[in-house]
C-alpha cells in the first residue's frame, strides 16, 4: 500500500521503515529540513540498532523517501500516520499544538477521502478535536476517518518492536477505514484491537503509567531492601516468576526518564483530573521517581563527603540501553545534580555523546569507557548499557585515586565487586 508517515522522528522513521520493509511505499514528511536532506544523502539523524540497514535497503528499493511537504505526502496516500511531537507543557498537560498544525496542513492538501491515523501518543478525546479542526480548514468537501493508532515501540529495540509487535490497536469512530489498517498491519501477523477512538487513547496513557508504576514500585522495594540487608534483584526474580506478575519492568535504579515514561504520566494525570478523578497513585508513582535520584545522589555525597574539587567519571548518559536519546535523562539529570555539589566530571556513553553535548556542558567528554575513571575519585554507572559490564575493573581501579563505584543500575555483583577490593554501592542491595 501507499502510506505516509508525518514527522520523521524516533517514532516516525523507524515506522516508515518498517512498513516499507514489509512491503508498503512510504513517503516520509518532516518540516526539519535539514533531517529531510541529512535523509536524501543516505544519513540516519538517530541512532537504533539495526535501523540504518533497513533504511538504506528500502531506499535502495524505491520503497521508502522522504519530503518536506506535507502536502505532496498527502497527495500519495490515503492513510497518513502522524507521528509528531506531544511535549509537555510546565503544568504537565499535553502540547498539542504540534497535532493542530498537521491537523490544517492535512486538511488543506485534502481533496479526496484521507484517513488521518494517530501514532503520537494524546489525550483522549484528541481524536474528536482534530476531527473537528480538520473539517473546519478542508476547503474541499471530502469524507475523511480520523483514527488512533498508539505506538508501543521502546527505543532501543525500536525495530524489533515494530516487525513484531504484542499487539496493534485500532481506534475508529466508523468502520470505513478498518479495513485498510488491517491490510497495513496484516504482514506483521499480530494481534490487532479494533476500539473506539477514545479507548484507543486511553490504552496508550493506561499501558505507559502501568510500567512506569512497575518501575517505581520495584524502586519503593529496593528501599526496603536496603533498609533490611535483603537484595532486590532477588526479590524481583522471586516475584517476577509469577506469570501474573512478570520480571519485566521490575529493575530497581536511578528512575525512570526519557521522552515517554515522564510526561505521559503527567499527561495522564492531568486527563484525570480534567475528567474529574484525583488518580493519587499515579502522583506517588512520580513521587517515589524523584525520590529515588535524590536518594542515590545522597548515597554519592555522603560517601565522598565534600565534593568541591572531586572528579567523577560517569558513565552512561542515555535514558536507557541502545539509545542515543537524551530526553529527560536521568543520566543528565544525576550529572547536573553532581556539577551542583561542585564535582567536575569525565562521562562517556557509547552512542549519546553527540546529542549530550547540547544539554550538558563543562564535563571532558571521553572516548573510551575505560579511560573515563582517569584521576577520578568515584566511578558512577548511570545507564543500563550491556558493554558496561565488560569494562576493564582492574585498569578502572588503578586510574581512580580510590576505588569506588556507586552503580545507579546494578550492573555488578557487589560480593565479586568487594573481593575485587572496590568500594561498592547499587541499588536494592
Ligand atoms: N520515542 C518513543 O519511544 C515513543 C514511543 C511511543 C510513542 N511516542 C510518541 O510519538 C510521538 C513522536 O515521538 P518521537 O519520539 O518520534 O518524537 P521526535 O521528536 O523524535 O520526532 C518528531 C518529528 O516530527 C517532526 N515534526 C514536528 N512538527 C512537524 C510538522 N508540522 N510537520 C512535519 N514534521 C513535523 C519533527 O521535526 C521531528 O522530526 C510523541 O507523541 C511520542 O509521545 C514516542
Amino acid at each position: 500500500m501507499k502510506l505516509t508517515i508525518i514527522g520523521t522522528g524516533y517514532v516516525g522513521l523507524v515506522t516508515g521503515t518498517c512498513f516499507a520493509e514489509v512491503g508498503h511505499h512510504v513517503t516520509c514528511v518532516d518540516n526539519d529540513a535539514g533531517k529531510v536532506k541529512l535523509l536524501r544523502e543516505g544519513g540516519i539523524p538517530i541512532y537504533e540498532p539495526g535501523l540504518e540497514e533497513l533504511v538504506k535497503k528500502n531506499v535502495a528499493a524505491g520503497r521508502l523517501k522522504f519530503t518536506e511537504s506535507t502536502a505532496e505526502g498527502v497527495r500519495n496516500s490515503d492513510v497518513i500516520f502522524i507521528a509528531v511531537p506531544t511535549p509537555p507543557q510546565p503544568d504537565g498537560s499535553v502540547d498539542l499544538s504540534f497535532i493542530e498544525r498537521v491537523a490544517r496542513d492535512i486538511a488543506s492538501a485534502m481533496t479526496e477521502y484521507k484517513s488521518p491515523v494517530f501514532k503520537s501518543t494524546v489525550p483522549v478525546k484528541t481524536g474528536e478535536k482534530v476531527a473537528e479542526t480538520i473539517k473546519r480548514y478542508c476547503k474541499a468537501v471530502v469524507e475523511f476517518d480520523v483514527v488512533s493508532n498508539p505506538e508501543f515501540l521502546r527505543e532501543g529495540f525500536a525495530v524489533g518492536d515494530l516487525m513484531k509487535p504484542d499487539r496493534v490497536v485500532i481506534g475508529v469512530r466508523s468502520q470505513r477505514p478498518v479495513a485498510a489498517m488491517r491490510e497495513i498491519y496484516e504482514p506483521f501477523k499480530a494481534p490487532i484491537i479494533v476500539t473506539d477512538i477514545n479507548s484507543a487513547e486511553l490504552i496508550k496513557h493506561a499501558a505507559n503509567s502501568f510500567l512506569a508504576l512497575k518501575i517505581s514500585y520495584i524502586n519503593a522495594i529496593a528501599v526496603l531492601c536496603e533498609a533490611a540487608h535483603a537484595n532486590v534483584q532477588e526479590v524481583a526474580h522471586g516475584i517476577g516468576l509469577d506469570e501474573r506478575i512478570g520480571r519485566r519492568f521490575l529493575n530497581a535504579g536511578i528512575g525512570f526518564g526519557g521522552s515517554c515514561f515522564p510526561k505521559d504520566l503527567s499527561a495522564f494525570i492531568k486527563i484525570a483530573e480534567q475528567i474529574g478523578y484525583d488518580f493519587r497513585l499515579l502522583k506517588e508513582v512520580q513521587r517515589i521517581n524523584g525520590e529515588q535520584m535524590e536518594r542515590f545522589v545522597k548515597k554519592i555525597t555522603d560517601t565522598l563527603w565534600v565534593f568541591e574539587g572531586q572528579k567523577i567519571g560517569v558513565l552512561g548518559l542515555a535514558f536507557k540501553q541502545n539509545t542515543d536519546d537524551v530526553r529527560m535523562s536521568p543520566a543528565i539529570d544525576l550529572c547536573h545534580r553532581l556539577q551542583k555539589e561542585g564535582a567536575t566530571l569525565r562521562v562517556h556513553d557509547p552512542k549519546a555523546m553527540d546529542k549530550a553535548k547540547a544539554v550538558l556542558s563543562n564535563v571532558t567528554y571521553v572516548d573510551d569507557m575505560n579511560d573515563v575513571g582517569r584521576d577520578c575519585d568515584a566511578l558512577v554507572i548511570a545507564t543500563e548499557w550491556d558493554e558496561f559490564k565488560n569494562l576493564d575493573l582492574d585498569r578502572a581501579k588503578k586510574a581512580l585515586t580510590h576505588p569506588i563505584m556507586f552503580d545507579g543500575r546494578n550492573l555488578f555483583d557487589g560480593a565479586e565487586m568487594e573481593k575485587r577490593g572496590w568500594v561498592y554501592k547499587s541499588v536494592g542491595r
